[in-house]
């Protein structure tokens, strides 16, 4: 079976929330994932803003961030203006908006980020194939660029490629899955015209990080994984969803007990950095403190 095969299978594990991923504005995406607790760019955050200081010390200047399935420019929200999740579900979900068209939605949001405190000096560079999700992203002030593109598809338009040029960061939260190696070998002749950003990836345990790795060990990448930590994604959306992921996870030799069976669907997180790097500051204590 190829790893793609294998892809899209598991994906069949898990519900179909495609129709909450392009809508003009984000109040339906954060009404629908608010009822089953979806909080992973949340705990990613502390993570990715570690990630990002560490940075700094060699760059002093504005950290380049690409942020992978950026969708609505959420870890934009969290890691450039420091915001939450409670705080962003509160935001959209504000019930005086509800008749609220996208257009004032997007113009509301950019007058509520300019009197926030200044944001950080990162610039953010999302990439998604929802076109209307990041447009609201721009329109709304949290992405500084987008990039629509299906990678497992299309290739990379020329254009993008300086937009990726200076890259010093990846993320992502809730796209590999959907994301495989396909993407990342189309994306990383952009990405390292420069110094290799460093990768970070939060990663369902339904999902093998094993091809993604692969590759870009070829690339002179080595991946760690933080060991001994799981990060809930959300909660499952049914019972079947539930014992369709608890299957998936056995036939893979994972064991779900204590895990997944309690009722969430749970991330690890998958750091891959240029050797050199990884030998200077191992993610334990990269992470720590
Ligand atoms: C679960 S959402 C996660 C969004 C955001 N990162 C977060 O954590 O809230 C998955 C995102 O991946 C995007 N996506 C799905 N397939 C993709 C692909 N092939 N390339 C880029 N983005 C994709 C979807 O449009 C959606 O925005």
């Amino acid at each position: 079976m190829s790893d793609n095969v294998a892809f899209e299978e598991i994906n069949e594990a898990k519900s179909n929330l495609d129709y909450i991923y392009d809508e003009p504005d984000p109040r339906n995406y954060f009404r629908e994932l608010g009822k089953l607790d979806y909080a992973i760019p949340d705990l990613a955050k502390p993570i990715f803003q570690k990630l990002i200081s560490h940075l700094r010390i060699r760059k002093k200047d504005t950290i380049h961030v690409l942020d992978l399935g950026c969708s609505y420019g959420i870890n934009a929200a969290l890691l450039k203006y420091d915001l939450s999740m409670p705080e962003l579900y509160r935001h959209w979900g504000n019930r005086g908006l509800l008749s609220a068209t996208a257009e004032e939605v997007a113009a509301r949001d950019r007058a509520f980020l300019s009197n926030l405190d200044e944001p950080a000096n990162i610039e953010m560079v999302g990439l998604d194939l929802a076109p209307s999700a990041t447009a609201f992203a721009r329109k709304a002030g949290l992405l500084d660029e987008d990039i629509v593109i299906n990678l497992e598809t299309d290739p990379l338009p020329e254009a993008a490629r300086e937009i990726l040029e200076p890259i010093d960061l990846v993320t992502s939260t809730g796209c590999i899955g959907y994301v495989t190696e396909k993407s990342f070998d189309r994306l990383l002749p952009a990405i390292s015209q420069g110094q290799a950003p460093w990768i970070g990836n939060f990663v369902l345990r339904l999902f093998p990080f094993d091809p993604i790795e692969k590759l870009l060990n070829e690339w002179g990448y080595v991946t760690e994984k933080l060991e001994g930590q799981t990060f809930p994604q959300r909660q499952f959306s049914s019972a079947e969803e539930r014992e369709q992921v608890l299957e998936q996870l056995c036939e893979r030799g994972i064991d779900p007990a204590g895990k997944e069976s309690e009722g969430h669907l749970l991330a690890e997180f998958y750091l891959s950095r240029p050797a050199n790097d990884v030998a200077k500051y191992p993610i334990e204590q990269l992470l720590s403190a």
